[in-house]
């Protein structure tokens, strides 16, 4: 039994992309945690697909097929950890490449990136995204292989024309990758803009829940550098666990229902902070004044996304004063669950941030937007 065609991603979602078994009359795929298949007497596989658990796990197919179907992508794969994902990428690439990085971006990615470019000789320039003429002075020509986005850029929320960027990378003869993890596919579906290979954070939204540690990448195209990523993570060996790949596929079942309720109170919360008289500013795409609104309206659909970040008068001091007295918000790191969390980005990232000290970014969960906005509201007070 298969699914009807053409029902909505929310459908899709929803069900796991799972029939019952016709055998047990399951509603819930199963976890296989065997490491290895065996043979028949005529040493074929007994089921072709699935030999050693490092190459293959029927554990990870429901969530794959789930997350390639919303991107509209031809496969996905699992990896260990967000940036096990990413590193597959840069991984696959040749020494002597050269890849294109936003300034802004998740900065633990970004440093990995920079240290491990160098060590592997792979060329890495980055480019201003206040100015969009940097990123056509940054790439080369038949010489980058790889431009790498991040939209809403982490913890600005910085818009990236994904459409403009995949024009400019194909024009270049580059690949375009995007770490979508603060979009997910219920916003945007960097595919449909040009974007070539799609990574996730899946221990952020599409886990949802704070549980699980888990990466994701989708391919618009089942190319040679895809089967190059295919093999990296199977000789690499960053696969997640059995147990945490189903983890995962229970959480993405209500992605919908979570990033749209989290995409509403994020504007609610934005919109009543932003001309705050203790506030330098508000940082969220969903406002008219940010500047990334037109591109935000042209590639993001059913919200803005849950993050926002907030510019506290009288710098870091202050900042982290207003942490301090937040009794709802959770003062911890990460983003994409539940429960709604601060965090004062300079204080993890250090001196070579670019971060402004002031700043406080926001994960919004699925709480009451009231009992948010009172916390924020006593906090600054
Ligand atoms: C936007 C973004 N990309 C990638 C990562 C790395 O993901 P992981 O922690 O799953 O390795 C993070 C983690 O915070 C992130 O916020």
């Amino acid at each position: 039994m298969t699914m009807p065609k053409n029902l909505a991603p929310e459908t899709y979602v929803a069900q796991g992309m799972h029939r019952p078994d016709p055998i047990s009359g399951d509603l819930i795929p199963s976890i296989q945690p065997s490491t290895t298949f065996a043979r028949d007497e005529n040493y074929q596989l007994i089921d072709a697909e699935h030999s050693y658990a490092r190459d293959e796990n029927p554990s990870f197919v429901t969530a794959e097929r789930m997350l390639a179907h919303l991107e509209g992508g031809e496969e996905a794969l699992l990896f260990a950890s967000g940036m096990a994902a990413a590193g597959a990428v840069i991984q696959s690439l040749k020494p002597g490449d050269h890849v294109v990085i936003p300034k802004v971006m998740y900065w633990g990615l970004r440093n990995w990136m920079v240290d491990f470019c160098k060590r592997w000789r792979i060329e890495l320039d980055q480019f201003d995204l206040a100015d969009p003429d940097d990123l056509v002075r940054t790439m080369q020509a038949g010489k980058t292989a790889l431009v790498w986005i991040e939209t809403p850029c982490n913890p600005t929320w910085d818009l990236i024309d994904i459409e403009t960027a995949a024009e400019l990378a194909h024009g270049a003869g580059a690949r375009l990758a995007i770490d979508s993890t603060v979009s997910t596919p219920v916003l945007t579906r960097p595919i449909e803009h040009g974007a070539d290979i799609v990574m996730h954070s899946a221990t952020k939204y599409l886990n949802g829940h704070g549980d699980v540690v888990a990466g994701a990448l989708v391919t618009a195209n089942n190319d040679d550098f895809w089967a190059e990523i295919h093999k990296t993570r199977a000789e690499a060996g960053a696969i997640p666990g059995a147990f945490e790949a189903w983890l995962l596929q229970r959480g993405m079942r209500t992605l919908f229902l979570r990033v749209v309720h989290a995409s509403q109170s994020a504007l609610a919360i934005a919109q009543h902070f932003e001309n705050h008289p203790r506030l330098e500013a508000v940082l969220y795409p969903g406002l008219e004044s940010h500047p990334g609104h037109d591109i935000a309206k042209k590639q993001m659909s059913a919200g803005f996304g849950g993050m926002l970040s907030l510019r506290v008068r009288g710098g870091a001091k202050r900042a982290l004063e207003v942490a301090r007295k937040c009794e709802v918000f959770i003062r911890a790191t990460s983003l994409g669950g539940v429960e709604s969390l601060i965090e004062h980005r300079y204080s993890i990232e250090g001196k070579r941030s670019p971060i402004p000290e002031d700043l406080l970014r926001l994960s919004i969960g699925i709480e009451s937007v009231d009992d948010l906005i009172a916390d924020l509201e006593q906090a600054l007070s």
